[in-house]
């Protein structure tokens, strides 16, 4: 298995006000010159994305959104599309989150229409999966992500799916302070990589970046990262102040060097 540096990506959710995004924009931006062993993406909400961008201008930290809708353009009032994120500087776009899912009522194929909207304006998707409690507690985990990742990759061909980035994110711990231990983390990446293999091959499968997310912490990112299988993370609530998501970040890369 490959080991990657750490891809450690903020989700600011429905937070920060423009002002705000740009101060901890650029508190990330100063620290990250001692942190560039790791890939820093920041998603702050669609209202702070331009500010952002030139806060991020000349540094390695991208920018990302938090959705999109499918169609390039037209009379969807309320909605972004792809290349409206391309033109203001987003190189990723979260996709499919728990959230949108469950208050939005996002479903696999909405969510692979996304994708693909996503990849033909080249901005890179990042996926999110993950089964709810009531579906661990049925043992439907596996299942729930085989699901999942076959809908959400319908008809993404092998050449597009390098340029996507899969997180994998139990509902039962977003935002709950209930994280996944690595061991359960670790058995239900692996499993991803498993079934990602299939559709794509293992070479593909092993170079594919997947981030676990859920309550992830200073405390517990370095037990994390050093799994076999946890590319990094997709952080909420950690990544809305710079100290914890800095030293999250941190974490991450001494376990990337001691995985070396
Ligand atoms: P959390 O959120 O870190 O606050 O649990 C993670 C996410 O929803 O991406």
């Amino acid at each position: 298995m490959a080991n990657k540096p750490p891809f450690i990506a903020g989700n600011w959710k429905m937070h920060m006000t423009i002002a705000e995004a740009k101060n901890l924009a650029t508190a990330i931006v100063k620290a990250s010159a001692d942190l560039l062993e790791a890939e820093i993406v920041l998603a702050p909400p669609f209202t702070a994305l331009s500010e952002v961008k030139k806060v991020l201008e000349d540094g390695s930290v991208q920018l990302a959104a938090q959705n999109l809708f499918w169609e390039e353009k037209g009379a969807f009032t309320g909605e972004v599309s792809a290349p409206m994120l391309k033109d203001a500087g987003c190189q990723y776009v979260i996709i499919g989150h728990s959230e949108r899912r469950q208050y939005f009522g996002e479903s696999d194929a909405g969510v692979n229409k996304k994708v693909s909207a996503a990849l033909k304006s080249g901005v890179f998707p990042i996926l999110c999966i993950g089964e709810s409690l009531a579906e661990r507690d049925r043992d439907e985990t596996m299942d729930i992500l085989s699901r999942q990742i076959q809908g959400g990759l319908e008809g993404i061909a092998a050449g597009d799916f390098k340029s996507i980035v899969v997180a994998y994110e139990p509902v039962w711990a977003i935002g709950t302070g209930k994280t996944a231990t690595p061991g359960q983390a670790e058995e239900v990446h692996s499993h991803i990589r498993e079934k990602l293999a299939l559709s794509y091959g293992i070479g593909p499968a092993e170079c594919a970046i997947i981030l676990y997310g859920g309550s992830v912490k200073p405390a517990n990112s370095f037990a994390l990262q050093s799994e076999k299988n946890i590319d990094g993370f997709l952080v909420g609530g950690a990544s809305l102040e710079a100290e914890s998501f800095i030293q999250i970040t941190r974490e991450a890369i001494r376990a990337y060097k001691e995985k070396k």
